[in-house]
């Protein structure tokens, strides 16, 4: 079930009537109708990137990612077509091996992870003839925490998936369109997400609905493409209500949180980090003010270099590190600076936490 106010971004094919045909089609696949069906899908289907990288024999493609593509988060996943031929490829990432991959019904599949700038994905074909000459892809990582890494090198495109031209390939194997259970799967596996987007869960802390696989809860079956990080908040605040109503109310609101932009600093999926942050609370906050890194600016005015901005547990919560959080709220705040407390004549302030 749709939210009152969910911002529509999952894109499904566009060609409604082409999804019909082709669950007509592996119906037919499915009752036995086979070669027919596969030599129809044969003409119909599209290749999504198509050159090959061996000998003109062998055929075997890269179907996903596209070369020089653009990808703001951290998994995509590589699809091989390799024509019927059996194969077994070699996948580096950054020089990083993977177990050797082989040829499952004439495909290859595999979710990998990248890091943050440029990625160099090596594919190499082994042959009777030991490890042929292969294909480099370059994929760049964008983080809108960085201004290095904020636009990505000339040439470089963002790359959608969910668009027909893709669906139409994949849908021979894998279930492309939402089902109306995936609100509510009831376990991973029965969701349609699950198969292609299995490790987006492999992380230490779990949103809520997406612990329980509940994709669509966000992910309406819409035309709309998925936007990059942009104003989210109408998405986020149609759950977090209670939220959205204490901090609207406050006087000061901090910039990124007043332009609605969440995800700069939450994944909205999972993380390592408690409460989903892109980095730790204090790395975070220094990827846009890398001038408060030494915490001069809290002493200023009173004698000592420097404050600490982390490592030491936080009094006013002594299970917390002591972060930037620990002194200013990162959506909103009733006090100047987004301070928890009013400055007033600052000692008053440092005593919530100092005895001096
Ligand atoms: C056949 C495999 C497959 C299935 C099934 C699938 N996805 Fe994807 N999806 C991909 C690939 C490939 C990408 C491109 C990024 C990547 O490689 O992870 C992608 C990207 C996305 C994106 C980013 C926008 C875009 O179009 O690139 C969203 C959002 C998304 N998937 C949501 C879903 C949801 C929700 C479901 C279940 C209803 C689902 N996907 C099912 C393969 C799949
Ligand atoms: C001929 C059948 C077939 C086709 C066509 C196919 N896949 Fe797959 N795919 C599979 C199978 C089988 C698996 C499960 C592999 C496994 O668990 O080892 C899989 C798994 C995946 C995974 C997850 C891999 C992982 O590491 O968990 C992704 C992502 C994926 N497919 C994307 C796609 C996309 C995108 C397309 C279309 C371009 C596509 N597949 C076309 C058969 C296919
Ligand atoms: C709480 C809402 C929410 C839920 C639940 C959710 N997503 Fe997302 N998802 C988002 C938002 C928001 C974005 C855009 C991120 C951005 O703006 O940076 C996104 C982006 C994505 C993307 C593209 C970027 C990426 O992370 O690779 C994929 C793929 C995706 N979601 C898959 C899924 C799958 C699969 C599930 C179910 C396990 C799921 N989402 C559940 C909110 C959600
Ligand atoms: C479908 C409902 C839903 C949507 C939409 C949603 N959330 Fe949540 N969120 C939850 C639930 C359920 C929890 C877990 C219960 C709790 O701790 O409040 C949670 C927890 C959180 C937490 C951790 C809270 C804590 O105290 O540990 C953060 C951070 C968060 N959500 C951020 C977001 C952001 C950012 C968005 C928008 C991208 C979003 N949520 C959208 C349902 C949602
Ligand atoms: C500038 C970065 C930043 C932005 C933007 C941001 N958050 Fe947060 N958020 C944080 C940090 C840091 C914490 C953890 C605070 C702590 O350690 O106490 C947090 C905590 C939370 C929590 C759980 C605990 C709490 O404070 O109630 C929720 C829910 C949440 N954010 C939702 C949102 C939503 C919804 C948006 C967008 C409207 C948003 N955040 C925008 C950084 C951000
Ligand atoms: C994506 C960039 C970004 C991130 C991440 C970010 N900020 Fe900000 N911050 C801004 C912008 C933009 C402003 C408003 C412009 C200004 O006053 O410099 C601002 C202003 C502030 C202010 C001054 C507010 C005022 O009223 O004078 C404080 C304090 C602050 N941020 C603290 C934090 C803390 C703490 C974190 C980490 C939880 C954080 N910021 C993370 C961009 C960011
Ligand atoms: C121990 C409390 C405390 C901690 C920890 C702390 N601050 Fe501050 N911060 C303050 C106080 C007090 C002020 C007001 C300073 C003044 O009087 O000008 C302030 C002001 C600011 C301002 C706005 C004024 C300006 O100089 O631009 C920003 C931005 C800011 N802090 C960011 C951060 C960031 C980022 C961190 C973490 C690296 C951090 N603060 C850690 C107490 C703290
Ligand atoms: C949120 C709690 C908190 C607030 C508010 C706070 N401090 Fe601290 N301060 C700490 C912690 C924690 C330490 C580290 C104590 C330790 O090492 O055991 C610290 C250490 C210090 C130190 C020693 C620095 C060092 O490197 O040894 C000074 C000086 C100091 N604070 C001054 C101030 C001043 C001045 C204010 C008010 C502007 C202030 N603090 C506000 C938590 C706070």
């Amino acid at each position: 079930m749709k939210q009152p106010g969910t911002v529509e971004i999952y894109a499904l094919p566009r060609l409604k009537y082409l999804k019909s045909f082709y669950g007509k089609m592996k119906k037919r696949i499915t009752r036995g109708g086979f070669s027919l069906s596969i030599i129809f899908i044969y003409l119909l289907a599209v290749p999504v990137s198509s050159w090959s990288f061996r000998g003109k024999d062998s055929g075997l493609q890269i179907m996903l990612p596209p070369d020089k593509s653009v990808v703001s988060e951290r998994l995509i996943g590589v699809v091989l077509s390799t024509h019927g031929n059996p194969e077994t490829v070699l996948l580096t990432v950054n020089g990083k091996d993977y177990p050797p991959l082989r040829t499952k019904d004439s495909y290859i599949c595999k979710e990998i992870g990248l890091t943050e700038g440029m990625n160099k994905i090596d594919l190499r074909v082994v042959g009777k003839d030991g490890v042929n000459k292969g294909k480099t892809l370059s994929i760049f990582l964008s983080s809108a925490l960085s201004e290095r890494l904020k636009s990505p090198p000339a040439g470089f495109r963002p790359y959608h998936f969910h668009r027909s031209e893709h669906v139409r390939e994949c849908s021979r194997c894998h279930e492309m369109k939402a089902r109306q259970s995936d609100a509510n799967p009831g376990s991973p596996e029965l969701s349609s997400c699950y198969a292609c987007h299995k490790e987006i869960t492999g992380y230490r802390f779990m949103h809520g609905s997406v612990s329980v696989w509940s994709c669509t809860r966000c992910h309406s079956g819409s035309d709309n493409e998925l936007g990059s990080a942009g104003p989210v908040s109408k998405l986020c605040f149609s759950c977090h209500y209670n939220e959205m109503k204490t901090w609207t109310a406050r006087k000061h609101a901090h910039g990124p949180f007043a332009l609605g932009a969440c995800t700069i600093c939450h994944n909205p999926h999972a993380s390592d980090d408690p409460f989903f942050l892109r980095k730790k609370t204090t790395d975070l906050c220094l990827s846009c003010h890398a001038d408060k890194a030494s915490g001069a600016h809290v002493v200023s005015g009173f004698s000592g270099s420097g404050h600490p901005v982390r490592g030491r547990p936080d009094p006013r919560n002594p299970k917390k590190e002591l972060t930037c959080a620990s002194c200013h709220n990162p959506h909103a705040s009733d006090f100047a600076f987004l301070l928890f407390k009013d400055l007033g004549d600052k000692s008053s302030f440092c005593r919530t936490c100092h005895t001096f």
